[in-house]
């Protein structure tokens, strides 16, 4: 993100002072004075009464019916499905604030950057319009229409070593800019186009802008797409290929289909599915399920028929799920890909597939049902416990849908494996024990005790805060990471991990843009009510004696559980095993009190 994004508040402090959330508002719904407030009809969710209210006072607006609020930036990045870059520069164009003064080096950087893609992609496009050319005709082999291939800019890299090169020189751009950006390559001192002879697909971000290049070769060479590298502009994990185009069609569908790759997305958008969006190769990223929530929380991913594609699905999937997206999965029977499915059996045949896409739970059962042998007692407890897994990030009332076929397959009763899902056992991880234990509740050392108002979710939100105050306990909580069940907390810590990835000096600005409004309100409740007193590293300390004790319990709850499954006759040795480390257990958990 740009200089202002990041750090540097003063745009924002600017634009609200500026930008009257009322006068804003009013722009979009029409609001009576109501007291010191305004009401009208909120924008978000469908009513006759209204509930919406704006305080002129607070600059802020709330809606009583479906609890949107925020500040004026927050209104604008909902109404139109912006981010909070993109609602700033929204805001700054409408009110004449000059974001070049905040920029600094970085955006005009970026923003020249933007504009040597811009014309690499018009050269590209001229080359590949202008004149009979291998580009053309390969995608016209392929299939594609004319007005299809406008529409996403396509182009073609001809084969000579200089054309670009010398196009930029005319234009007196520095070879080491484009460089950067992957256009040129250098070699023993010399510079050379790194795209040659190859069609060329503009990656083009939500703002429409180009931030770089897949280039396709026309025959089986390789690699069969050459990709921009990674640069000041171009993010691989921030981006998808097509949202640009389909992003509205992908709102007002409520759904997107998310493919692997460039031709996926171009031929079913020629076919009519026009809400459809590509990961760029084969692994979904955080910010990529992130950035599709904001049009639409319903995903269908149909990825490749080969094995890398299946892999991609169970990877995309959880990702998916933990940003709280709805998954479900298709897959294409005929044919490698959806382009393939699409060109030999028609938009009808792909929609049937689409309808009857399998909730993400199901593909996933079923995957372990293939995987796990169920006439053995190992095989029967194994495929129990990976079920159980899958089982417990559902709802309760989803998993109880799964539960009694379950118990069919197993021969293991119902009661056994609710007991697994939402009681004991496994399905305890993470759970706080209800009456935690004399030696946890008043620790030697005096740790804080907390308030109620969050005592549901002790240890998840204590590790919050400690990440909140020291970057550092972010790392040293990752291998107890377990702890983080609850939807708020988990997507909390999973942003700021990824964020600490990038940079270990974590802008709570930064943060909070990453998140939905509810899970920065779960922060602000953290900041606001856990109380570290100065004693992080009792705090820190605290909590992990208490997530080894929950180890401890679960594990004894598993081995209580596999007790009762296995059979005292046939499987002495077994039941002899799982005794042993159960008294070893209980023991260690005896001296723990
Ligand atoms: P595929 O090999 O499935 O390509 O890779 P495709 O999109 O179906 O293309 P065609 O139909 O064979 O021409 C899926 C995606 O993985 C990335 C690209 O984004 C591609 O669209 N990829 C694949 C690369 O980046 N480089 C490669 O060499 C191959
Ligand atoms: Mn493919």
């Amino acid at each position: 993100m740009s200089g202002w994004n990041s750090g540097n508040g003063s745009v924002v402090e600017e634009i609200k002072s500026r930008c009257n959330i009322v006068d804003v508002i009013g722009q979009y719904v029409t609001l009576k004075r109501a007291g010191s407030n305004y009401k009208g009809l909120c924008p978000f969710h469908g009513e006759k009464t209204p509930s919406f209210v704006v305080s002129e006072a607070k600059q802020i607006f709330t809606c009583f019916g479906c609890g949107a609020s925020g500040d004026v930036i927050e209104f604008i990045k909902r109404y139109h499905n912006l981010d909070f870059s993109e609602a700033i520069e929204k805001l700054a164009g409408q009110y004449g604030i000059e974001l070049k003064a905040y920029g600094g080096q970085g955006s005009s950087q970026k923003e020249l950057y933007y504009e040597i893609n811009r014309k690499a992609a018009r050269f590209f496009l001229d080359a590949f319009t202008k004149k009979a050319n291998p580009g053309l005709s390969y995608m016209q082999k392929r299939g594609l229409d004319p007005a299809t291939l406008i529409r996403f800019g396509i182009g073609y890299a001809d084969g000579e070593w200089d054309s670009l090169h010398r196009y930029f020189l005319q234009q007196g751009i520095d070879e080491t800019l484009l460089t950067n950006i992957g256009l040129l390559s250098q070699s023993k001192g010399k510079y050379y186009d790194k795209f040659r002879n190859r069609v060329m697909f503009p990656i083009i971000n939500t703002r429409g802008k180009v931030i770089g290049f897949g280039g396709r070769v026309l025959d089986d060479g390789t690699p069969k797409y050459l990709n921009s590298p990674e640069s000041p502009v171009f993010l691989k994990k921030n981006n998808l290929f097509g949202l640009n185009l389909t992003r509205q069609d992908i709102n007002k569908e409520d759904c997107v289909i998310l493919v692997e790759g460039y031709m996926d997305v171009i031929s079913l958008y020629q076919h009519g599915v026009h809400n459809v969006s590509a990961s760029l190769g084969t692994a979904l990223t955080e910010n990529q399920a992130v950035m599709l929530k904001r049009y639409t929380k319903n995903v269908v991913l149909c990825y490749d028929s080969d094995s890398a594609g299946r892999a991609a699905t169970l990877r995309g999937m959880d990702i998916l799920r933990a940003a709280g997206c709805n998954v479900k999965v298709m897959g294409v029977t005929e044919g490698k890909d959806p382009d393939e499915f699409i060109k030999k059996n028609g938009a009808q045949a792909f929609y049937e597939l689409v309808k009857s896409a399998k909730p993400f739970a199901d593909y996933k059962l079923n995957l372990i049902r293939e995987e796990t042998d169920l006439s053995s007692d190992e095989g029967r407890l194994e495929y129990l416990q990976r079920v159980t897994q899958v089982l417990k990030s559902l709802s309760p009332t989803e998993a109880d849908l799964y539960i009694g076929a379950i118990a069919k397959e197993t021969r293991i009763s119902e009661g056994a494996i609710r007991m697994e899902v939402f009681g004991s056992g496994i399905a305890g991880m993470g759970k706080i024990p209800e009456a935690p234990s004399q030696a946890v509740r008043t620790p030697a050392a005096g740790v804080p005790q907390t308030n109620v108002a969050i005592e549901g979710h002790y240890l998840e939100k204590n590790l919050l805060r400690l990440m909140l105050a020291q970057g550092a306990y972010i790392k040293r909580a990752g291998p107890y990471a377990e702890v983080f069940q609850d939807g708020a907390c988990r997507r909390i810590y999973e942003t700021m991990a990824r964020l600490y990835q990038e940079d270990e000096e974590i802008d709570i600005e930064t943060l909070a843009d990453s998140l939905e409004p509810e899970d920065v309100a779960v922060i602000a409740d953290i900041l606001n009510n856990v109380r570290l007193n100065d004693r992080e590293e009792e705090v820190f300390a605290d909590c992990i004696a208490r997530i080894e004790t929950q180890r401890l319990c679960q594990r004894e709850q598993q081995l209580l559980q596999m007790l009762e499954l296995s059979d005292d006759e046939t499987d002495a040795a077994k039941v002899e095993a799982l005794t042993r480390e159960l008294m070893t257990i209980q023991q260690r958990k005896n001296n723990r009190e």
